[in-house]
């Protein structure tokens, strides 16, 4: 099983190296319903040609084909009117208490495993070897299948059950199609998932303990052919995209948010000075830094 990564969040006087090792108004788009939390995204934006998607247009990829991701914009100041930090607080231990700035419209449709609220443990061995005065780890290896991945997805399959998708296809080599096949599993929707022919077995083998459908393919050209499979399935079959990078999915880069927002609230309201993270596709890298502008927002 491959191990690696760290998201971490740093200060000179307060230190957060946040660990992730594990196994390897109808402007707001829907109108508010009753007994459900209100929608607050506004609407999406394409960042190649500006295209504006509302969420019952149940948008995933531009449909322009330009491949530009889709950005969500959500109505901040509706969702301090809505919500307070004292409310926020009360709410159970995981990441869908920061509901409000996630894109899922309506609870009944939030696939969840217990994701999130991790702990940010005081490293305070390492800081004296590192000389930092204050150090912190957020152990992501807590999450229900080892790794920050199971936020992306959380959030990414519960706007599939929500567009009511059947079928969702990855290309991964790890993480983020484990994460996929449980939540899939989760929601009844069936998975697909492309991996290159050099995929560990553990992998493999945890992605068939979830019921995933496992594809190895080989790779003989310069364009990863993963990530050709799931674009003809999701281009010209229908199936929800759900990998964890790049323009094909605008929802999963929203679980990543709820780290920073948790470590500004276990911080006690504070924002760590800087943060480490461990950096592929920069999914967590973009997810963290939009996630650490809504907890400076929360912690006012
Ligand atoms: C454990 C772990 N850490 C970090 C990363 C890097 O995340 P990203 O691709 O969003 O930069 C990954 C991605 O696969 C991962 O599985
Ligand atoms: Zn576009």
């Amino acid at each position: 099983m491959i191990g690696y990564g760290h998201v971490a969040l740093i200060r000179l006087s307060m230190i957060i190296w946040i660990t992730i090792i594990p196994m390897c108004d109808n402007h707001r788009g829907i109108e508010k319903r009753s007994g459900v939390h209100e929608v607050y995204v506004q609407y999406l934006k394409c960042s190649r040609c500006g295209t504006i998607y509302r969420l019952e247009d149940k948008p995933v990829m531009c449909r322009k084909k330009d491949l530009g991701r889709l950005d969500i914009i959500y109505d901040y100041e509706a969702i301090k009117e809505a919500v307070s930090l004292d409310e926020i607080k009360k709410r159970d231990k995981n990441m869908w208490r920061y509901k409000e700035f996630l894109p899922v419209p309506d609870e009944k449709y939030i696939i969840s495993l217990g994701e999130g609220y991790t702990p940010l443990i005081k490293a305070k061995r390492l800081a004296e070897h590192l000389g930092l005065e204050n150090l912190y780890l957020k152990d992501e290896t807590r999450n229900p299948t080892g790794s920050f991945k199971d936020r992306c997805m959380s959030v990414s399959v519960s706007m599939a059950k929500y567009f009511g998708f059947k079928r969702a296809a990855v290309a991964s080599s790890g993480n983020a199609a484990a994460a996929l096949a449980a939540y899939g599993a989760r929601a009844g929707i069936e998975i697909y998932a492309f991996v290159p022919d050099f995929a560990g077995y553990g992998k493999i083998a945890q992605l068939l303990f979830y019921g995933a459908k496992v594809f190895r393919v080989r790779w003989t050209e310069a364009e990863d052919p993963t990530v050709k499979m799931m674009r003809l399935l999701a281009e010209n079959y229908g199936f929800y995209p759900s990998p964890s990078f790049g323009p094909f999915n605008p929802y999963q880069i929203e679980g990543p948010k709820t780290i920073a927002m948790e470590i500004v609230e276990q911080l006690g309201l504070q924002v760590p000075d800087q943060v480490f993270i461990p950096t592929g596709a920069a999914s967590l890298l973009t997810g963290s830094i939009t996630g650490l502008g809504t907890g400076t927002m929360l912690a006012g």
